[in-house]
């Protein structure tokens, strides 16, 4: 199919603000139960995570094991042009470690976090004035390490307001560069979503000096909506993972969030350094490597994303892609749209096949195969091209 040279759907836009894509395929990602990775599968995702342009990736937690120590320190030493980071807890010895393993990186980054909600302080049972002090004591040690020092309070959609704010302040002024407000349990929504960062950033002394994240997970399906109304509330670095692999439900997909950012220009102007056109690729190689395979319906890369199987649809298509399609293919990296040959599917769409195929017939031709055709998709999900071709050679035969 011949694609026009614009993209489509209106995102051409004065000027856009910049976001940055924050990638944790192998850090968050990785934690999805069975998803590991060896060694040198985290170094080739690494690899094709920063040759398409993602700011910041989160190679691991170099605590939790040398394996995992080892890989981020490859990361870090062979990154070209991305920030490496590494995960910390709050104490003082996850900190030492992860700046062991992300030092070596031309522009390294620790991240640092820990729980602040009720429920979650009250796991390390920690008051909130000790918690406060804890969150002083390690920021301000990771800063003393490195310039670029990230700061989470988990489950932050989940923690009073007011002691948000105060851990949010304390981090800034212990040196915290980047404050992410993570939704550990995919619990807020975007009105929420967007209006908790707006108010962190109007309200938090020190806020303005600091780039806000956002990091969503998907438990009722809403990471990605989640993470856009963060962006319009201000936040300017989106958390993110490949084909949207992480714990239970998964976090925010970087397909989604990139690609909804350049479709929908028109009314959310901002922009990402990600090139779109290697989004395919990596979907494909992390679920090869993670082992989890892409629902068929998944937004952007799942395997029907662009593959139209009814005769009205498939018709429109040949007229003209934008009926439906708000994306060309190959601005994610695929060739072209797929035509599926079922049950559903119209004249049109057999006669462009056949086209396609070598075969141009002539109307009575192309009728006595369309029957044939017909009765085969009805015994068969999806008729393939070599089915095709048998059906005009039977066709041949009996003329
Ligand atoms: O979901 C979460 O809260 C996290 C933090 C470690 C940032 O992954
Ligand atoms: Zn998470």
């Amino acid at each position: 199919m011949t694609q026009a040279d614009q993209p489509r759907g209106a995102s051409a836009t004065a000027s856009k603000d910049r976001v940055k894509i924050f990638d944790t395929t192998l850090r968050d990602g990785e934690q999805s139960p069975g998803a590991t990775m060896t060694h040198d599968e985290k170094l080739e995702i690494a690899s094709m995570l920063d040759e398409m342009g993602v700011d910041i990736i989160e190679a691991g937690f170099p605590i939790a094991s040398d394996g995992d120590f080892a890989a981020v320190s490859e990361i870090a030493k062979n990154a070209r042009q991305a920030i490496i980071c590494g995960l910390a807890r709050a104490n003082l010895k996850d900190i030492d470690r992860c700046w062991e393993a992300v030092r070596h990186a031309a522009r390294p980054r620790i991240h640092t976090f820990i729980g602040t909600s009720p429920l979650h302080r009250a796991i390390p049972n920690l008051t909130r004035d000790e918690m406060a002090d804890r969150i002083h004591e390690t920021v301000t040690h990771a800063r003393n390490l490195c310039e670029d020092v990230q700061w989470s309070p988990m489950d932050a959609t989940r923690t009073e307001w007011d002691y948000l704010a105060r851990v949010v302040e304390i981090a800034i002024k212990a040196g915290a560069t980047t404050i992410n407000i993570p939704d550990t349990v995919g619990y807020t929504a975007p009105v929420e979503s967007a209006d908790l960062i707006r108010r962190l950033i109007a309200e938090v002394p020190g806020a303005a000096d600091v780039t806000f994240a956002t990091h969503c997970h998907n438990d009722l399906g809403m990471a990605t909506a989640n993470s856009l109304a963060a962006v319009e509330g201000g936040a300017r670095q989106i958390e993110c993972t490949i084909n949207g692999l992480g714990e239970r439900a998964g976090n925010t997909a970087l397909e989604e969030v990139v690609m909804a950012l350049k479709v929908r220009g028109d009314i959310l102007p901002y922009e990402t350094g990600v090139d779109s056109r290697k989004i395919m690729a990596i979907s494909r190689r992390v679920s090869a490597v993670s082992g989890f395979p892409v629902q068929f319906n998944k937004a952007i890369v799942g395997k029907n994303a662009f593959a139209h199987e009814s005769g009205i649809h498939q018709d429109g298509m040949l007229k003209n892609p934008e009926n439906f399609e708000i994306m060309r293919p190959v601005d994610v990296g695929l060739t072209e749209t797929s035509l599926v040959m079922g049950k559903h599917s119209g004249r049109a769409a057999l006669r462009s096949k056949l086209k396609d195929l070598g075969y141009d017939l002539a109307d009575n031709q192309l009728q006595d195969v369309f029957v044939r055709f017909k009765a085969l998709a009805d015994r068969k999900k999806e008729v393939m091209d070599d089915d095709l071709i048998a059906l005009v050679q039977a066709e041949e035969r009996a003329a």
